[in-house]
């Protein structure tokens, strides 16, 4: 893994607390410029892993680098190019946004003259412009996050560690939030990675994600190919019931275009498939004279996923 791409590099990297495992050997790396997922249901280890990358709490065993520092060793370099919004952002709530982020601008020894400025470019990328003299108690949730956001973009970083953007949010918000990410993302080239247990919303952002659960890695890559591979190797998966199945039928299916593979279960057909050959489906059966009962299509991998890994937790 080098470093020339990869901005965080995770390398056997464990935390225990109380001799129980809550992150359990990961091994990951995240490339500059990447929004990335780190999906997982509650306790997963999301949260402690974004702890130990930002030097706030060491690990048991392994290491991990951000930006070729060292995070267990080098914790203030990293805090220098890094951004982070832990679940609950604090601030001063008696305070108005703009008070707010001028003195996290002063704790950032950004020179005072520039500190108006900045300020108010930052209100600006979150719209928040018009609430600027609002005390923050006075401010809605999804307000508060996209203070949060102006608040880590004050030091200009090159990577931020937003936990949990979008929980407690009501879509409309959430979205907005997303939004804002991508913008930055594009605009000024940070990487982001984003923790969350919301693998729908997260999907629309994340090309690439990892999956932790009782605090292993367990996939990790484009949704895509997580979903091909839970898909049993394509896209789609289409299920059908019928009244009867025949070895003629299947053989049939198999031929037709962009079929990766059958499965048969009882009077059950799962199609796996590259396309969406409902139609050609359809024909076939009605001219084998055979009766479907049902037919579904899955396609949405995360939710898939979701549903393997997240259901019993
Ligand atoms: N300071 C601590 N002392 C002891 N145990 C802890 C501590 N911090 C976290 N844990 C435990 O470690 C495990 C992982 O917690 P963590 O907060 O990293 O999970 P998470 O994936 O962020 O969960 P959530 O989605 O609820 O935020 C949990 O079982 C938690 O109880
Ligand atoms: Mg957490």
């Amino acid at each position: 893994m080098s470093e020339d791409n990869n901005i965080i590099i995770a390398k056997d990297l464990s935390k225990k607390y109380n001799e129980h495992l809550v992150v359990d050997n990961l091994n990951l790396a995240i490339k500059k410029g990447e929004i990335f997922g780190l999906l997982g249901p509650n306790g997963a280890g999301k949260s402690t892993f974004i702890l130990m990358a930002m030097g706030l709490t060491e690990p048991s065993s392994g290491s991990i680098n951000v930006a070729g520092f060292n995070s267990t060793r080098q914790p203030l370099e990293v805090k220098r190019i890094t951004g982070y919004l832990p679940e609950k952002v604090g601030f001063y709530e008696d305070m108005s946004a703009k008070g707010n982020l001028t003195y996290t601008a002063e704790l950032n020894n950004i020179p005072y003259r520039e500190i108006p400025k900045k300020v108010d470019e930052v209100l600006e990328i979150v719209t928040l412009t018009k609430n600027k003299n609002q005390l923050v108690k006075t401010l809605s949730k999804g307000m508060k996050q996209r203070l949060g956001i102006a608040d880590v973009l004050i030091k200009d970083p090159r990577l931020v560690f937003f936990d949990e953007p979008t929980e407690g949010l009501d879509l409309k918000v959430a979205n907005q939030i997303l939004q804002t990410i991508l913008d930055l993302n594009k605009q000024k080239n940070i990487t982001f990675l984003l923790s969350s247990h919301q693998l729908n919303l997260m999907q629309k952002v994340c090309p690439r994600v990892g999956i932790l659960s009782r605090g292993k890695l367990i996939g990790e890559g484009t949704v895509e190919n997580l979903g091909r591979n839970l898909f049993g190797g394509g896209k789609y998966r289409i299920e059908l019931e019928l009244e009867k199945v025949t070895d003629g039928l299947i053989e049939k299916l198999k031929k037709l275009d962009k079929v990766v593979n059958i499965n048969k279960v009882d009077n059950q057909l799962q199609v796996i498939c590259d396309k969406d050959i409902r139609q050609d489906i359809s024909r076939l059966i009605a001219a084998e004279d055979i009766l479907m009962t049902r037919m579904d299509m899955k396609q949405d991998a995360l939710e898939e996923i979701y549903l393997k890994y997240f259901k019993e937790e």
